[in-house]
């Protein structure tokens, strides 16, 4: 059956979304953000794909997340989203904040990995062809290459938007010294750094400890956070067992020796928590991130169009009271001895 053509919601920005500025700069991005690392790629039905990029972009999801090798196969979640750009998102292209990455390993060789300026260029423009884009709005280096001089990597990202390739440049996981030393950088270069993109999430607090969330917010870039959901675990999703198919069953990043009992026990009293709020665990893990004003984005990952829609409630309550912050501290933080 040929798919009748896709005409986005007019209620799309009907105020369910919200959106936040990214750091010092112009940009406003939607506070939900749509990551495409798992669930998007060739081995993925296309349909539920399309379904739920339309779904998010009906919803005020203006932000979609990439990298050159998400998928899997490396660059076919790229593909994918080419594919929805060119039959139903092209009249809303000007609508969208599309990001893209190079850092991690892509192709053979010595030329396709790290962060040199033979990779990221080559890179971004394989990017934009398998997207159908002539630019992308903001251009990461994925991850610090200690083995490349840094000047190097943050040249490449100036000249890559002085080309009209890309409208922004960010930097993700880069360590809180390189970190000052980009945004330092690309601030002398006229290319200020828009956006840090690390993970975060109510387990994973270590841009908190490190100081790079406040270091963002000192150097007035925005910060985005990934795997806010700590891949589904800080969800309702393992609370009973290991479904088929979840993502604990499919890859080497989230393995199911991670799900123990012990951990279960947490979740489930953090899901009583959420219960009491009137809120799913995921909305709630989402609101905990959201409630600090630091945090410009939250990109959530998804593997169906139910799961978009309960994120998306969490949007309805991003306020916790002090007891609620300490239960879940309590639950989650290593004991100090007294
Ligand atoms: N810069 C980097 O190095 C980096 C690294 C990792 C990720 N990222 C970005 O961050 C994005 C998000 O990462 P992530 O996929 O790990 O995020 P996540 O939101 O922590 O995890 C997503 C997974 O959680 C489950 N889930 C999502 N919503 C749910 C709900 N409402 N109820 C129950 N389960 C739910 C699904 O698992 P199932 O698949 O089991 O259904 C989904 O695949 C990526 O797509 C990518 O854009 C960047």
């Amino acid at each position: 059956m040929i798919n009748p053509p896709y005409n986005a919601s007019e209620s799309r920005y009907d105020g369910t979304m919200t959106y936040e500025r990214c750091g010092r700069s112009g940009l406003l991005l939607p506070r939900i953000s749509l990551g495409l690392w798992q669930n998007f790629g060739d081995v993925n039905p296309l349909a539920t794909s399309r379904d739920m990029l339309h779904f998010a972009f009906d919803h005020g999801i203006t932000c979609f997340d990439l990298a050159n090798n998400y998928g899997p196969s490396y660059g076919s979640a790229e593909e994918t989203f080419g594919l929805i750009m060119k039959k139903s998102f092209a009249p809303y292209r000007d609508e969208m904040v599309i990001t893209t990455k190079a850092g991690h390993d892509m192709w053979p060789g010595p030329y396709g990995d790290r962060g040199s300026r033979k990779y990221l260029m080559a890179s971004l423009d394989q990017s934009l062809r398998r997207m159908n884009l002539d630019y992308i709005d903001i251009f990461y280096s994925h991850r610090f290459d200690p083995e490349t001089p840094m000047e190097e990597t943050l040249q490449a990202l100036v000249d890559i938007v002085r080309r009209g390739k890309a409208l922004y440049v960010g930097i993700s996981k880069w360590p809180f010294e390189a970190a000052q030393f980009a945004y330092d950088y690309l601030k002398a270069h006229d290319t200020p750094c828009l956006i840090y993109q690390g993970r975060y999430n109510m387990i994973d607090r270590k841009v908190e400890e490190s100081g790079i969330l406040g270091q963002a917010a000192d150097n007035g870039v925005g910060f985005t956070a990934f795997s806010p959901l700590e891949q589904g675990i800080l969800t309702a999703r393992y609370l009973d067992g290991i479904p088929e198919g979840s993502r604990a069953t499919k890859n080497r990043f989230l393995t199911a020796d991670r799900i123990t009992p012990e951990l279960v026990s947490r979740i489930r009293q953090l899901n009583e928590i959420a219960a009491q709020r009137g809120q799913s665990l995921a909305q709630m893990a989402l609101s905990w991130l959201l409630k600090d004003s630091r945090v410009t984005s939250v990109i959530i990952g998804s593997s169906s169009v139910g799961q978009l829609s309960d994120s998306l409630g969490c949007l309805r309550n991003l306020s916790f009271s002090s007891d609620e912050l300490s239960a879940i501290n309590d639950i989650l933080l290593p004991q100090k001895p007294e």
